[in-house]
């Protein structure tokens, strides 16, 4: 008898509502040492860049919001993960390619986000998607690692 791995169909990305929300929590909390709180989830609900990928379940999610920054509209992403036992088939790319295109529609030149410097595939992801390196926050997060600044125009 042999074994298969299982199939999963394409997921699509929507936009987020309540009932993803626990789903949502349990990504975050199993892909962050310090996971946002449930709260925060909520507080994101209706905004058009709070997408998730679902093929039945939940299986990621991306918050992009546009904030000002110095009187001018900068695009945010503030949070991106997928399901661990879902990573490397594509949906990290296709969720922060929708949430990209989510902040265009909002009329948005620059994109920025924050990353561990240590976390390569995120590092990988954003390069593919042609970030760049702007500045680096020391100690910016609890246990005192540095966070990488990357920056895009749309
Ligand atoms: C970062 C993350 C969202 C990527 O999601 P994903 O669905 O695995 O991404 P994709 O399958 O679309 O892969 C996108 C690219 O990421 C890179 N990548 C994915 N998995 C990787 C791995 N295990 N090691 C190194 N690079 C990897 C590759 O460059 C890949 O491009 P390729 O398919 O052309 O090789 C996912 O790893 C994750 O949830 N990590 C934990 C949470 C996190 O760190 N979020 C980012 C916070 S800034």
């Amino acid at each position: 008898m042999t074994t298969t791995a299982p199939e999963h169909s394409a997921p699509t990305v929507r936009e987020a509502d309540r009932a993803d929300l626990l789903a949502i929590y349990r990504i975050e909390e199993a892909s962050f040492d310090q996971p946002w709180p449930f709260t925060a989830f909520q507080s994101y609900l209706g905004e058009p860049g709070f997408l998730v990928a679902e093929d039945g379940t939940v299986v990621g999610y991306v918050v992009a919001d546009v904030i000002d920054t110095h009187g001018r509209d900068l695009g945010h992403i503030k949070d991106l993960a997928v399901h661990a036992p879902r990573r490397g088939e594509g949906i990290g790319t296709m969720l922060l390619t929708r949430g990209l295109d989510v902040l265009e529609d909002e009329g948005v030149e620059s994109v920025k986000l924050e990353v561990r410097e240590s976390n390569e595939s995120a590092l990988r992801l954003y390069r593919d998607h042609e970030f760049e390196h702007r500045r680096t926050l020391p100690g910016y997060y609890s246990d005192g690692e540095d966070a990488l600044v990357l920056v895009r125009r749309l």
